[in-house]
């Protein structure tokens, strides 16, 4: 249903990438916002009664109220604050929360299905078995079978999965005592959890930031700690590095698990432990950690009791990512 709406962020890039006359988008966005308006005149209005703080930009707010009407309904937030960032697969929003919650919680939107920048998600869902909205398996022949065949219907579950996936992560990891956010709620589109930072200032990610060497080296022992509390929970994150670990107050806390890997069922999944290792390792070396990458995750890896395979295989770097791209020249040079 929400594929069906135009947003900026689409708008913009369409700008970018169609270099056409100037006449030829007026018509096309006097098309798109006729189609919105029409849309919408169809939708229940009972989340519109929610009126919050931050001011969306206009193809944002439908989207907005729809994914996270229902966290105020159930009365897990009272407003919304700001946008705290705006990523390729969701945006996170800073939100006023409850006494069922913290006086300032993070809801973290994904973006519709088709407007959603996804990652090739093919390896990292390979040997997982799908989560339905309520985050319970999914067990239903039809079901399945939409997803294999990635019908529309199927390719909607397997959005929510994705999302299910992260939720249930958090859910998983916060009792086992991981150093990650509280989860508060999950919707179809979107999860609630606990806001790291204070009222002014989110928490930055730990690339932002320079550690002095005493420091480095409790926060790489943590991260450390908290790799090995994952294994022991069968999750590898599988996009693990400073990009995603916050850093507060002296701690860190890991975000970011839709694309979450099972160590026992995924083939891929020791050169995917080997790469969130190896980016942890590059980012603490730049802090003047001391660390050897591949023993440290054969070391952790095997205490759980999986087999060393392979290395990382090029289709599972980022040809855009400066530290994928060290970690393939790195490779070829232990090779030689
Ligand atoms: N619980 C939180 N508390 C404070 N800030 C958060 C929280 N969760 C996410 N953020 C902020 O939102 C950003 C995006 O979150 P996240 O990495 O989960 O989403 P994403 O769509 O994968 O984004 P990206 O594509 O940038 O990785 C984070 O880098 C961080 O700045
Ligand atoms: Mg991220």
């Amino acid at each position: 249903m929400l594929d069906k709406l135009d947003d900026n962020e689409q708008t913009e890039s369409f700008i970018n990438k169609n270099k056409r006359p100037q006449r030829f988008f007026e018509r096309h966005f006097k098309h798109a916002r006729a189609a919105n308006a029409e849309f919408l005149k169809g939708q229940d209005d009972s989340s519109r009664s929610f009126n919050y703080t931050y001011k969306p930009a206009r193809f944002e707010e439908w989207w907005l109220l729809e994914s996270i009407g229902d966290f105020y309904e159930h009365k897990l937030i009272s407003d919304v604050l700001r946008r705290l960032k705006g990523g390729k697969e969701a945006s996170v929003y800073l939100c006023r929360g409850t006494e069922s919650t913290d006086a300032l919680v993070t809801a973290k939107v994904y973006r519709p299905r088709s407007l959603r920048n996804l990652k090739n998600d093919g390896i990292y869902r390979t040997g997982r078995i799908d989560l339905g909205e309520d985050g319970k398996k999914l067990f239903k022949e039809a079901d399945v079978n939409a997803i294999i065949k990635r019908t529309a219907y199927g390719e909607e579950l397997r959005h929510a999965s994705w999302i299910a996936y992260e939720f249930n992560t958090l859910e998983i990891l916060h009792a086992a005592g991981a150093d990650v956010p509280k989860p508060y709620g999950m919707e179809k589109n979107a999860i609630l959890m606990e806001y790291i930072g204070d009222a002014d200032l989110a928490a930055p990610t730990l690339n932002a930031v320079t550690l002095d060497r005493d420091e480095a080296r409790i926060l790489f022992d943590r991260v450390i700690c908290n790799l090995d509390l994952l294994l022991t929970s069968n999750r590898i994150h599988a996009d693990l590095s400073a990009y995603n670990i916050l850093y507060w107050d002296g701690d860190i806390t890991l975000i970011d698990f839709p694309q979450v890997v099972d160590p026992e069922a995924n083939p891929s999944a020791w050169v995917i432990f080997l790469r969130d290792v190896t980016r942890v390792c590059q980012y603490f070396c730049s802090q003047g950690v001391k660390c050897d990458a591949r023993k440290l995750a054969a070391d952790l890896w095997i205490s759980h009791g999986h087999k060393v395979v392979q290395e990382v295989h090029p289709s599972h770097l980022d040809a855009e990512k400066k530290e994928d791209r060290r970690l393939w020249e790195k490779q070829k040079s232990v090779a030689k």
